[in-house]
């Protein structure tokens, strides 16, 4: 059945505290993109790759194709992205081919998926409508008070997941659940499979990601990634 995959990479990546957005620092010579973009080439049941770029990144995204065969590259389309992660995801959601059975939602900066998870999680959301990865949670969380001073209460992480990323979608029911999610949504939420069980009535099955589906969200993630990479490519 046809999977298209989303990836959005429109951030500024104003945490790493650099010039450049973190999804097109570069790790062993090349744009942390690149990466990413290559394990979902590799995969050949993957249809179609819809890349969410801002305007500013379009030449360095093209640059980027450059690197892969044009056979290869011919399953990538680069849209715009917007202001908010929900409204890049959105416009890359409204390029997916309309006979798509199952779109994945994936973080440009996760360059570490695999084959194997991605194929579970499509599964998954064929089946239920919606999946995605989760990994236990590292750190203890805890409530402060409304000023955020002071510790109100102590939450048992055993009852907590973090939610990652791949998530996958029957595509209807992605579309469904952004087509009928408020501007507020749009602009704040962060949570695309709580946006599929509020507006298209799905409960998402929950699949134990492997730890290599990290975020790089700091400066330290960048070095993280380039170890891990350079163990791969040796
Ligand atoms: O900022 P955060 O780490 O949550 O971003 C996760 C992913 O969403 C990144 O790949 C980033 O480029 C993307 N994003 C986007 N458009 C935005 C904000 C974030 O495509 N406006």
């Amino acid at each position: 059945f046809p999977v298209s995959v989303v990836l959005p990479a429109a951030g500024s990546g104003e945490r790493m505290g650099l010039a450049t957005p973190k999804q097109f620092c570069s790790v062993l010579g090349r744009p942390l993109l690149y990466y990413t973009l290559q394990a979902f080439l590799n995969v050949p049941w993957v249809r179609e790759v819809i890349v969410v770029v801002s305007q500013d990144w379009l030449q360095e995204t093209s640059d980027i194709l450059q690197s892969f065969s044009p056979t290869t590259r011919s399953k990538v389309r680069v849209v715009s992205g917007a202001a908010t992660r929900h409204r890049s995801i959105w416009n890359g959601l409204k390029a997916v081919g309309s006979s798509t059975d199952v779109v994945v939602l994936h973080d440009a900066v996760r360059p570490l998926v695999e084959e194997d998870f991605l194929k579970r999680i499509v599964l998954a959301a064929k089946e239920q409508g919606a999946a995605g990865a989760v990994r236990p949670l590292i750190s203890t969380v805890v409530s402060p008070t409304k000023d955020g001073s002071m510790l109100d209460h102590t939450l048992d992480r055993s009852q907590y997941q973090a939610s990652e990323m791949p998530q996958a979608f029957r595509y209807p029911a992605i579309m469904e659940a952004y087509h009928n999610c408020s501007e507020h949504d749009l602009d704040f939420g962060t949570e695309c499979l709580h946006l599929v069980q509020k507006y298209a009535g799905i409960s998402a099955k929950l699949l134990l990601g492997p730890s290599s589906l990290w975020k790089v969200t700091l400066r330290k993630d960048l070095y993280a990634i380039e170890g891990v990479l350079k163990e791969e490519h040796c």
